[in-house]
């Protein structure tokens, strides 16, 4: 598939996507969510990927939300079809993917340019960047799982303030209330993601991937992390990727882990 809306790159293990709509600030439009959802299964289907970095094109923005002109006119059916399609195509899917994948915020990350980096397994953000869910501002609500990821990542009073204000926090408040892991310079965000991506690649996969998902269990309603982590901690021992490990600190030596 030729992407119109996005650029895939792939270097040493690690998937770039970059969403290139920069003169609507990267807004995500259907297509471009259409696009994302190919490129991110791609990606965690590659064997040869171990971390999937997303960013937006540009200095400005990560995504300046969800593309305002297209959704206007929709009545209420078209609303809704529009976040449950949204949701099932990239934020659960990202969310839930065994690859890690990390955002690198370049600049606004707003509405569904935020809910996508909070979608996203941590985030990085550069000193430019601002953040914010605005929706109320347009006599709509975030849509793309803002309501419950915000909450999850900053607490309930927290998210409230700012969905109920719809104003745009710094990059340092970001930092301070944990929805973000680290702040840089814009120069150096994608330098810094990826020193964080080879650190990653470094470990086994598949341990990363049950990780992942014992991690998400958490957040599942009816559905008990702790169980969840009993199971995942059991399969890990039939895994080559545990054999290797063990050896390989037992032998004094680094792991190469097969990924299997
Ligand atoms: N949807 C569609 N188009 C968008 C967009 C969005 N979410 N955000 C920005 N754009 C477009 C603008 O319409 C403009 O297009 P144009 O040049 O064809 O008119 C272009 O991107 C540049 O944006 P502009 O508003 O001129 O840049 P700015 O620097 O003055 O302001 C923002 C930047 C981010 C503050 C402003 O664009 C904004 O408020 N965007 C909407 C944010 C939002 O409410 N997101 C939640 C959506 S649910």
């Amino acid at each position: 598939m030729s992407y119109k809306n996005i650029i895939l790159d792939k270097s040493n293990e690690i998937a770039t996507i970059t969403i290139h709509r920069p003169n609507k600030l990267n807004a995500l439009n259907i297509e471009t969510i259409q696009e994302l959802h190919h490129a991110f299964d791609i990606a965690d289907r590659d064997k040869g990927i171990k971390v999937i970095i997303l960013t937006g094109s540009g200095e400005k923005a990560f995504v300046a939300g969800a593309d305002i002109s297209e959704f206007a006119d929709f009545t209420a059916e078209e609303g809704k079809e529009l976040s449950a399609n949204g949701q099932k195509l990239v934020f659960d899917f990202v969310e839930n993917l065994g690859t890690p994948v990390i955002a690198a915020m370049n600049g606004f990350a707003l509405g569904g340019g935020l809910e996508l980096a909070m979608a996203c397994h941590f985030r990085v953000a550069s000193d430019n960047a601002k953040m914010g869910l605005p929706e109320v501002s347009l006599g709509v609500i975030p849509g793309y799982g803002g309501t419950q990821r915000l909450p999850q990542l900053i607490g309930k009073g927290r998210a409230m303030e700012l969905i109920m204000t719809a104003k745009m926090i710094d990059a340092n408040d970001a930092l301070k209330f944990g929805l973000i892991n680290h702040v840089t310079t814009q120069d150096n965000l994608l330098p810094f993601c990826e020193k964080l991506a080879v650190q990653i690649t470094r470990n086994s996969s598949v341990a990363i991937a049950a990780a992942i998902k014992s991690i998400n269990a958490n957040f599942k309603n009816g559905v008990n992390g702790f169980d969840v982590e009993i199971e995942e901690f059991g399969h890990s021992f039939a895994t080559d990727d545990f054999k290797e490990g063990t050896s390989a600190f037992l032998e004094k030596r680094k792991a190469n882990f097969p990924g299997k």
